[in-house]
């Protein structure tokens, strides 16, 4: 092989290893480089579009992306990018057409399966996201993704025992799956049924308080300054924050050498390891399949007057919590509390069977729970803010 094949063929590989480690920031500088040599390569100009996508330069990713489409309209890598893009413009009826004709040229796709199912339900189309999960499904028969989507959309439509038939061949697929845990849980009441499912049946039994003992130092003090000097985003996009900002979920990694920040992270740790002995006689996976190996992260978020976080659950972590650093004095009843409930933010509720628990937001107080179980904050009315640090543990 000649040598400027073989310097090609290297950069190729070096470019393709760095997007696959999403080292997105060193590609896009390795790829714009390789554009000089060769401009017209096709695959990097597509590979700095998905880098600048990535990076969240969507303009200059679309004004790429759209000549890319424009000299190969069925390029189905090409198609999905756009069709990314797309949505984030909120754009979504052009996004599930471009699915639409993705699955027209490559009918067994079934990452578009998804992708169109999504888009469908943010715009409450639910036969048509019924009928495309429930093709996605006949693709690839154990995907989550497709069954999340056709069972929320089955809620959506009240279709409640046809989705509780899908929650159960989740479970028997994968036993540790998030369906269970969160819309099983909401079947289970809405059907008065009692099934029991192994990864957990009755949530509300594994929320649990602590307090930290703040008697000998200032770390609430110390912490509550710390908190307030960092940056934060108001109300950021895609987060369930209202009238509140909250900083970016690697505060525990950004200032682990932050002595309030090690005293927490230490203590959240203590509260692990009493929670699973806590629970250890039970049979429910969720304590016996406990991660050993986990990674912790964590974001603070502050809440002014009226403000409050919308009903969500982390389906992707496996336990949650909130840490109170300051929690506004003379609230009215429930004001500002953490409320539990088993049904998530849009699903159908009937206020005979809808159940909730909420917990009282005390300073120095910390909640754990499972991550499937839906909570929201309760608004308050206060000139003080209110600041917590949520935290997730992921299995790794
Ligand atoms: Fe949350």
């Amino acid at each position: 092989m000649d040598k400027a094949k073989q310097t090609y063929l290297n950069l190729r590989a070096s470019v393709d290893q760095l997007m696959r480690e999403k080292d997105y920031d060193i590609a896009l500088k390795k790829i714009e480089k390789a554009l000089q040599n060769y401009p017209e390569d096709r695959s990097f100009i597509f590979q700095k579009a998905e880098a600048l996508f990535l990076t969240g330069d969507l303009k200059k990713s679309y004004d790429i992306t759209f000549n890319l489409l424009k000299e190969s309209p069925n390029d189905i890598k090409v198609l999905k990018l756009c069709a990314s893009q797309q949505y984030l413009f909120n754009n979504l009826e052009v996004n599930i057409k471009l699915y639409e004709r993705i699955l027209k040229i490559s009918p067994k796709d079934f990452n578009s399966y998804i992708g169109i199912t999504n888009t469908l339900i943010h715009l409450n189309k639910i036969e048509e996201a019924i009928y495309y999960s429930k093709k996605g499904l006949k693709i690839k028969n154990d995907s989550s993704e497709l069954y999340n989507n056709l069972i929320a959309s089955l809620i959506l439509k009240k279709e409640f025992l046809e989705a509780f038939e899908k929650v159960k061949a989740i479970e028997d697929i994968n036993p540790l799956s998030q369906i269970p845990p969160s819309y099983g849980v909401y079947l289970n009441e809405q059907l008065k049924e009692n099934y029991q499912f192994k990864y957990l049946t009755e949530p509300y039994d594994y929320i649990r308080e602590y307090n930290f003992n703040n008697e000998n130092n200032d770390f609430m003090k110390n912490f509550n300054d710390f908190i307030l000097d960092l940056p934060m985003e108001w109300e950021p996009k895609y987060k369930t924050t209202s009238n509140g900002s909250q900083t970016d979920s690697d505060l525990f990694h950004t200032y682990k050498d932050n002595s309030e920040v090690k005293t927490l992270i230490n203590f959240i740790i203590k509260c692990v390891e009493e929670y699973r002995e806590f629970y250890k006689k039970t049979e429910d996976l969720y304590i016996k399949k406990f991660p050993n190996q986990y990674s912790l992260s964590a974001w603070a978020v502050n809440l002014k007057s009226s403000g409050y976080q919308a009903s969500h659950n982390h389906s992707s972590s496996w336990i949650s919590g909130v840490f109170y650093l300051k929690v506004p004095k003379n609230l009215n009843e429930d004001e500002g509390n953490i409320k539990f409930s088993k049904h998530g933010y849009n699903f159908p509720k009937n206020s005979f069977v809808n159940s909730n628990k909420i917990i009282e937001a005390r300073e120095g107080g910390l909640v754990m729970f499972p991550s499937s179980l839906y909570h929201e904050t309760i608004p308050f009315k206060s000139d003080e803010d209110r600041i917590s640090i949520a935290f997730d543990i992921q299995s790794i």
